[in-house]
């Protein structure tokens, strides 16, 4: 297993670039099953949530070319609907969108129980509610869940509680349904606006994708032939974000859309962060040459503040001046990573949905464990901040979602080892 040796200190400073969005292209790999010939998708972030997703297509039969570390071509002409085993299944969240485009494609799917970072209960009601709509029976056995038609109808699907997730597999099964779907109180994340612009590169009519009204209307077939990019990733610019006001560097984050990072970009001015727009919309700049100042900051789905970015912003908080306060209203629980950030010398107390964040004056290098993705990326940020040598281990949680983050934050002038020892 390997971990992070970090040594602290070092005000970030550099330009970094951004990948491909992870959300993004977990639900567009899984989407190419709908398409009876090829397409090319580019700008593909080389984690390894996304070598699952190619390894559940390959279980499928899909035959897929490697051109590059970030772009593959795609050709499920000839797939066979096989079960997608649990023991892949439950590795990540994503996997349950091979239920929507197993289902959409063969009317009938079979896919292991999803996993992914813990967060507390993870429903799916909203998903199997949606699947049923449209005329599917679920049923689940063995760890694995079967959906299937005699035929997909659209219909109308009012979601109880805003959802990235069911948002996007009801687009996945409606796509070739006849008639029109509507998906009302819809997620409106950036990575399902992204699905929706892919789909519709590749024949699908998808309308309204990015608002909380999204209208699929049925067609017969996904063409294919074209090349997508996927968008770049909201959440790891914004992680570059957070990691540099903290270190008190001055970073420019490029490849990015500054639009999607607003409620980011608001909270860092708020507390006294330099946060400069480029003229174009894809880069930003962030600086910071003072202590920051305490806020209050409640998650909520786009375009409110992401659940994915409060742990790294709990970091920042934590050197802060004054009491801080974060409200997780997204996830039952997301605060496994206040203890490890206590063990740097953090204060964070945790009242049921609400961390309570008093700032101190600096953190102090130790070892500490990511309990998942963005956890594990507010433990790099507090490392790198810290004074003295900070040692993280469970960072295969870290890979799962960001692409080259060792190289990039050394290239920032972070001082981070690998090491493979225990
Ligand atoms: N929910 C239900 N019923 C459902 C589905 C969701 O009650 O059928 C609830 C959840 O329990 C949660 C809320 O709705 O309280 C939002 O869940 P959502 O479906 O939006 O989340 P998700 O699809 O499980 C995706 C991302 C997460 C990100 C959330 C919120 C992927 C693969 N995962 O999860 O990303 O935190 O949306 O934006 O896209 C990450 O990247 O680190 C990550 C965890």
């Amino acid at each position: 297993m390997e971990n992070f040796i970090i040594e602290g200190g070092v005000p970030l400073r550099g330009t970094v670039s951004i990948s491909g969005a992870k959300n993004a292209a977990v639900a567009i790999l899984p989407a190419a099953i709908l398409i009876k010939g090829k397409c090319r998708i580019e700008n593909i972030p080389n984690i390894s949530d996304i070598l699952l997703c190619y390894d559940i297509l390959n279980i499928l039969g899909a035959k897929i070319t490697h051109i590059s570390k970030n772009e593959v071509e795609i050709d499920c002409t000839d797939i066979h609907n096989d079960v997608v085993p649990t023991d892949i299944a439950r590795k990540f969240r994503a996997s349950y969108y091979f239920i929507g485009s197993l289902l959409g494609r063969f009317k009938d799917a079979s896919v292991g129980f999803p996993g992914g970072c813990n967060f507390g209960s993870r429903p799916i009601d909203q998903h199997i509610k949606g699947f049923e709509l449209l005329g599917s029976n679920v049923s689940t056995e063995g760890g694995v869940i079967h959906a299937s038609a005699e035929k997909l109808t659209g219909n109308s699907i009012y979601l109880d509680v805003v959802t990235v997730g069911a948002t996007i597999n009801i687009m996945l099964t409606a796509v070739l349904a006849e008639g029109t779907t509507v998906i009302e109180n819809a997620a409106r994340e950036p990575h399902v606006v992204d699905l929706a612009n892919f789909l519709n590169t590749m024949g699908a009519n998808i309308k309204g994708a990015g608002t909380d009204v999204i209208k699929i209307y049925g067609v017969s077939e996904l063409h294919g032939g074209s090349t997508y990019s996927i968008m770049p990733d909201q959440l790891e610019a914004g992680t570059f974000m957070v990691a540099a006001a903290a270190s008190k560097g001055d970073v420019l984050i490029t490849n990015c859309i500054t639009k999607h990072l607003d409620s980011i970009s608001a909270k860092l001015v708020e507390i006294g962060v330099n946060v400069e727009e480029g003229e174009s919309g894809d880069s930003i700049r962030v600086s910071c040459n003072r202590r920051t100042t305490k806020t209050s900051i409640k998650t909520l789905p786009y375009p409110g503040f992401p659940t994915d970015m409060h742990p790294q912003m709990a970091v920042l908080l934590s050197v802060s001046e004054g009491i801080s306060y974060i409200n997780e209203s997204v996830f039952d629980s997301r605060f496994q990573y206040a203890d490890e950030l206590n063990k740097l010398g953090a204060k964070i107390k945790v009242d049921g949905k609400i961390a309570v964040i008093e700032g101190v004056n600096s953190l102090i290098g130790g070892q500490v464990s990511a309990c998942d993705l963005r956890a594990g990326a507010a433990l790099m940020i507090a490392g790198l901040i810290a004074e003295g040598t900070t040692k993280i281990d469970g960072v295969e949680h870290i890979y799962r979602g960001y692409e080259n983050i060792v190289n990039k934050f050394q290239d920032l002038g972070g001082k981070i080892i690998v090491s493979s020892n225990q």
